[in-house]
């Protein structure tokens, strides 16, 4: 695997691929890799000739206070998983890299609406941030296809939009949540949780669980049971922040009997923000 971190050169090479008639997969991430992560990249072999991934903690989705400083950096970790699974290019920018004049960026990509809600109302500013990265990330690596995590539901329909009305030529793949035996979604921030915690932290994955099957019994009160899993949450000493059952086509609260739903959560544990859902299909 190539390890890049200009742009002059990982444009050289994306041309190099492009005129050998390969097609480029492309898996951004923010380093830190686990399981989730590399069945991305799994993905991404089995779809692709050429797998591109980047990893990149990009400061314009991180709000005042959140954990950017302390995001884990595990540069050569990550390398030898990416190897490991056949990944072909890795794309490692500097912030000065992706932000020649930050912190004093003019181009914002934003898709309002979809990312003022859930995650956007408690980020302000997050999903700018992502959709501004992933649209300069795209520019940079041209991929025929880019694969996300469904944990991220809401970053993956924002991207989704932003793709499809920037009329951006890249197809966006969505994989299935990756999750340990115990049921906890896997991510970069379930490092932070202490021994307790990680124990409490299934929870999350068990009452979602829980509200999807009582919607799928035909309960339709849904703020009573966003309600009750809510008390449900913070009785295991979660503190909420947000429980609701969507629509998956826009994340507004159902209307119709035949709306296709999604539940989502986020909720804390001590310093740690979890994030989950579970489709209703
Ligand atoms: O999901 C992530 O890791 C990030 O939000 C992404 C898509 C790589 C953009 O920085």
């Amino acid at each position: 695997m190539q390890v890049i971190k200009e742009v002059s050169e990982l444009r050289q090479l994306i041309r190099q691929q492009k005129q050998a008639g390969k097609t480029i997969a492309f898996v951004p991430t923010m380093g830190n890799l686990h399981e989730g992560h590399l069945q991305l990249i799994d993905n991404a072999v089995g779809r692709s000739d050429f797998v591109v991934s980047s990893i990149f903690v990009n400061p314009m989705q991180f709000g005042a206070g959140e954990d950017f400083d302390n995001y884990p950096r595990t540069h050569e970790a990550d390398i030898e998983k990416l190897t490991s699974r056949g990944c072909n290019l890795l794309f490692l920018p500097s912030v000065p890299t992706m932000y020649p004049v930050a912190p004093d960026i003019q181009t914002r990509v934003e898709v309002p609406g979809l990312s003022d809600v859930l995650c956007g109302a408690s980020r302000p500013g997050h999903f700018v941030g992502v959709a501004t990265v992933v649209a300069k990330l795209f520019n940079l690596v041209q991929p025929d296809m880019a694969i996300f995590g469904e944990k991220d539901f809401q970053q993956l329909m924002v991207i989704r939009r932003m793709a499809n009305e920037l009329c951006m030529p890249v197809e966006i793949i969505g994989a299935p949540i990756v999750r340990e035996s115990d049921g906890l979604a896997m991510s970069s921030r379930n490092g932070y949780l202490d021994q307790q915690q990680r124990q409490t932290a299934p929870e999350l994955f068990a009452e979602l669980t829980r509200l999807k099957q009582q919607v799928l019994d035909g309960e339709t009160d849904f703020s009573r049971l966003e309600q009750e899993c809510s008390t449900r949450l913070e009785q295991h000493g979660f503190k909420k922040d947000y429980i609701a059952i969507r629509r998956t086509d826009d994340l507004n609260p159902p209307v119709n009997s035949d709306d296709n739903l999604v539940v989502l959560a986020a909720a804390w544990l001590g310093k740690t923000r979890l994030i989950d859902n579970l489709v209703l299909n």
